[in-house]
């Protein structure tokens, strides 16, 4: 039979065929036929979760599709709130639709004032922005009961309106709190990033008018954030929301997902690592240091592209109209020489290691005047998309309840010793 596999187990004799459907075969035909013999597959490197209609990663050729739209296109011709509609939705808005979208997100951006009074003021003075907005999102749950109702999409869309729009207020409500400044309210009158710029970085003018390129920039940036399939945390989003906890509980732990340092918090361990390496002198050694498996190449490596991340691409073209308003971030040169080398070297080759998304942004990132530990609140703020349209996604796929089997390795039946006898 073509497309299939055929498994024979040798202790009984017995065959059965697999048929291989789109690259995968049913784990059910497996159970049925071979059960209690699990796939011992940590890291899930062999074990595709789910079926899933979003977003089209082709990592062997570099390739990345949302609903069917190369990453290209959308990074040049669309708008994040655009991108955020086509992944919620599955197809580009009409005028008609995308002006609403914009209309309601935009009339959304207000959190309670509890939030801001008492919540955000609990925080230690120089509490992590990501710990802050991980405990923020969860928080609004407390708000909003009523988005324990996930069965209803109507109300579904509610929620996720909800998240999208108050993204960018929590997050920068988490910056300013960490700096001890007064937060900035929503400003209906700009577009999503203008606003969350504002949020940031107003002080005391009347208006505040970002800059239109680094705008631009960031709404890109938040674009080829917007999804990557099942990631760590759009991973742990499916995982939580399974147990039909509400999206704002679910959403929060996506985010603690995001903040490790693997994940989200990379774009920040680069700058890190650039610093530490201080000039194109100390580069060879510090290759070899990686070699030698003291610490990783980070931005570097990634587990499902084995070409050069487009997205990297796409973020390292943007580099420059960003430096031509902020002023060139001397780090770049380091990068562009660590990635130059990093590519001529057999270990890197070897093991298909090219730079991905991260390995770049951060350097947009601190000459926009980020600060590091609000690099991955910027990833957050992206992502969110890409984790909401995962999650009805299950849900309207009515998932079953994740709970993955296990392969004991432990000791077997040991009898108890009470504590004086030991
Ligand atoms: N520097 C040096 N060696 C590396 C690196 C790296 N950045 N990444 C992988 N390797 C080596 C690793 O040591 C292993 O070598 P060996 O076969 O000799 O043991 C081999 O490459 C395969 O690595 P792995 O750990 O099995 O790969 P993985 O798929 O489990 O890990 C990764 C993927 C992204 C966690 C890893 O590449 C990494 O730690 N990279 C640095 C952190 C980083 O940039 N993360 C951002 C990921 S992109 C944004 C996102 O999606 O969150």
């Amino acid at each position: 039979m073509p497309d299939s596999v055929t498994i024979t187990d040798n202790r009984t004799g017995k065959s059965f065929d697999l048929p291989i459907v789109n690259g995968g075969v049913d784990a059910n035909e497996w159970r049925t036929n071979l059960p209690g013999v699990w796939f011992l597959d940590p890291g899930f490197g062999a074990t595709a979760s789910t079926e899933s209609s979003i977003t089209d990663l082709d990592g062997a050729n570099g390739i990345l599709r949302y609903r069917g739209y190369p990453i290209e296109q959308l990074a040049e011709q669309s708008t994040f709130l655009e991108v955020a509609y086509l992944l919620l939705k599955g197809d580009l808005p009409t005028q008609k639709e995308f002006d609403q979208w914009v209309y309601d997100v935009t009339h959304h951006t207000y959190i309670h004032e509890n939030m801001r009074k008492r919540f955000y003021e609990g925080f230690h003075y120089d509490a992590h922005p990501m710990g802050m907005l991980v405990s923020a999102i969860a928080a609004l749950s407390t708000f909003y009961p009523e988005a324990k109702d996930i069965e209803d999409r109507d109300n579904r869309f509610i929620q996720i309106n909800r998240l999208i729009s108050k993204g960018p207020t929590l997050a920068s409500m988490a910056y300013r709190a960490s700096i001890g400044m007064p937060f900035v309210y929503p400003d209906n009158s700009l577009n999503y990033t203008e606003n969350f710029l504002s949020m940031m970085w107003r002080v005391a003018e009347p208006h505040y008018d970002p800059d239109p390129v680094l705008s631009r920039a960031l709404d890109v940036l938040l674009i080829l954030h917007a999804d990557h399939e099942q990631n760590c945390s759009t991973t742990a989003m499916r995982v939580v929301g399974s147990s039909h906890a509400d999206p704002f509980t679910t959403t929060a732990a996506a985010t603690a997902a995001l903040y490790g340092p693997r994940h989200g918090g990379a774009n920040e361990a680069v700058i890190h690592m650039l610093r530490r390496i201080g000039s194109y002198e100390n580069i060879p050694g510090f290759i070899e240091s990686v070699k030698n498996g003291e610490g990783r190449l980070m931005g570097f490596g990634h587990r499902v592209y084995k070409a050069y991340d487009p997205r990297a691409r796409i973020v390292k073209n943007h580099a420059d109209d960003v430096f031509k308003v902020t002023g060139r971030n001397p780090l770049i040169d380091i990068a562009l020489k660590l990635e130059e080398i990093a590519l001529e070297d057999d270990y890197f080759k070897s093991r298909n290691l090219y730079p991905n998304v991260d390995f770049y942004t951060g350097l947009i990132y601190q000459a926009m005047k980020f600060p590091m530990d609000m690099f991955t609140v910027l990833f957050a703020i992206g992502r969110m998309p890409g984790w909401l349209a995962h999650w009805n996604e299950s849900v309207e796929q009515e998932a079953r309840i994740s709970r993955p089997r296990q392969v004991y390795v432990g000791p077997g039946e040991r009898q108890y010793i009470p504590l004086d006898q030991r």
